[in-house]
């Protein structure tokens, strides 16, 4: 399994945006869409070795909000930016009037989230990786392609308190290059790698 948290700052997490204005109002859950996107998305196929969690932090209230992508399980996931982000909303709309995890739909549970436990939780599993510009390059580190797991950010740094979660952690920061790129591409690259790597041991 390939498993990402993707850290997501200023989302409003009531869902309470416009699909037009994705890159401004709606906190630039357009790359997080994206980064969905390349996570899941192959040429006419999905993904179905991948989960991704996206922890939306609050902005601004109600509470903070996780929605968990299982791939063995995902629908309507198409492979355009708007209608990921759709499937988003949707979710995030859905949960702020319940204060427990629902699928809003398959494959695509939402729920409140505690998102320094969260975090804590995600990075518990041994191996687990930080990827950031700073970091020591993938292509040199040992992961294997099938058990990987991954925290990376939105367009936003991690917060303060984010960055002493991870820096006290004990995972790895990775590097995919020397550029700093957007958080879709950096899942692009990372899944690159680790289907050549997969390739490879075949
Ligand atoms: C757009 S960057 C964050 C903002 C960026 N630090 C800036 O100065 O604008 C989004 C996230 O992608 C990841 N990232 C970007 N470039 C990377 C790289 N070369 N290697 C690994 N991760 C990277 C990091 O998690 C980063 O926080």
């Amino acid at each position: 399994m390939r498993r990402f948290l993707v850290l997501a700052h200023r989302v409003p997490v009531s869902g309470s945006f416009t699909l037009n204005d994705l890159a401004g109002g709606a906190g630039r859950m357009d790359e997080i869409a994206r980064a969905v996107s390349t996570a899941f998305t192959l040429s006419n196929d999905l993904r179905r070795d991948v989960e991704l969690s996206i922890v939306f932090a609050g902005a601004p209230a109600p509470a903070p909000r996780r929605i968990d992508l299982v791939g063995a399980r995902l629908r309507y996931l198409n492979p355009d930016e708007r209608s990921t982000a759709a499937l988003l909303k949707n979710a995030l709309v859905r949960s702020a009037a319940v204060d427990r995890p629902i699928e809003s739909s398959p494959g695509l549970v939402v729920g409140p989230v505690d998102p320094a436990a969260a975090l804590r939780e995600f990075l518990a599993r041994p191996g687990t990786v930080w990827l950031t510009e700073s970091g020591g390059p993938l292509v040199d580190h040992p992961a294997a392609p099938s058990d990987f797991a991954a925290v990376v950010s939105d367009p936003y740094d991690p917060s303060d308190a984010e960055r002493a979660i991870l820096e006290s952690s004990g995972a790895v920061p990775l590097s995919v290059g020397p550029r700093s790129l957007r958080t879709s591409q950096v899942l692009d690259v990372v899944q690159n790698e680790l289907d050549r790597r997969e390739a490879r041991s075949r």
